[in-house]
């Protein structure tokens, strides 16, 4: 399947959204979208299939540290590789504006998310205590040095 990895436009906000309504239990509203989308530091980009938007992420980018504060696939497109296109294209990216560290959340529940990040070689570095408030779970700190 071809994949394109372009950057987010009004246009994409409603498949964004739905994606986001599917995936999380505590989903981001379509304003926080679009905040993100405002502020350059926000790097909004969307996977594209024959036109339909099947992923997205969310990372703020202020070198030498970046935040992937969002990434989602659509379900009917997940296990297909996408999510790891997504973050190849993000670390490869990021990695060009001077970039050296990269951090994430991920809760301990979700083992989709941390079996990709550590894929790419994330490892644990800390984590905060208690920080999902629905159900109370601590928030995994992840990070990776990205090599010069
Ligand atoms: C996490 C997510 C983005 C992965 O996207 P994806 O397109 O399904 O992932 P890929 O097909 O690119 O898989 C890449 C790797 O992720 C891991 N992975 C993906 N889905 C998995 C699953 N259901 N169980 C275990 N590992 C999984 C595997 O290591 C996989 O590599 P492999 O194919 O060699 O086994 C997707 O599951 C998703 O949108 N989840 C809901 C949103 C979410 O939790 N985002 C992360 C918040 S921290």
């Amino acid at each position: 399947m071809t994949i394109l990895i372009r950057p987010f436009e009004s246009g994409d906000l409603d498949s964004v959204v739905q994606i986001e309504n599917q995936v999380f239990t505590t989903p981001w509203s379509k304003q926080s979208f679009l905040d993100c989308s405002r502020w350059p530091e926000f790097w909004f980009r969307v996977a594209e299939q024959n036109k339909k938007v099947v992923g997205y992420f969310v990372a703020q980018v202020v070198p030498p540290e970046a935040e992937l504060h969002n990434i989602a696939v659509d379900p009917a497109f997940q296990k297909k590789g996408v999510g790891r296109l997504l973050l190849s294209h993000l670390l490869t990216e990021i990695k060009k504006v001077g970039v050296k560290d990269v951090f994430l959340l991920v809760r301990p529940s979700n083992i989709a998310a941390i079996h990709l990040y550590q894929q790419f070689e994330f490892c644990l570095l800390d984590k905060r205590p208690r920080y999902y408030e629905d159900t109370k779970e601590d928030a995994l700190i992840f990070y990776k040095a990205l090599d010069t």
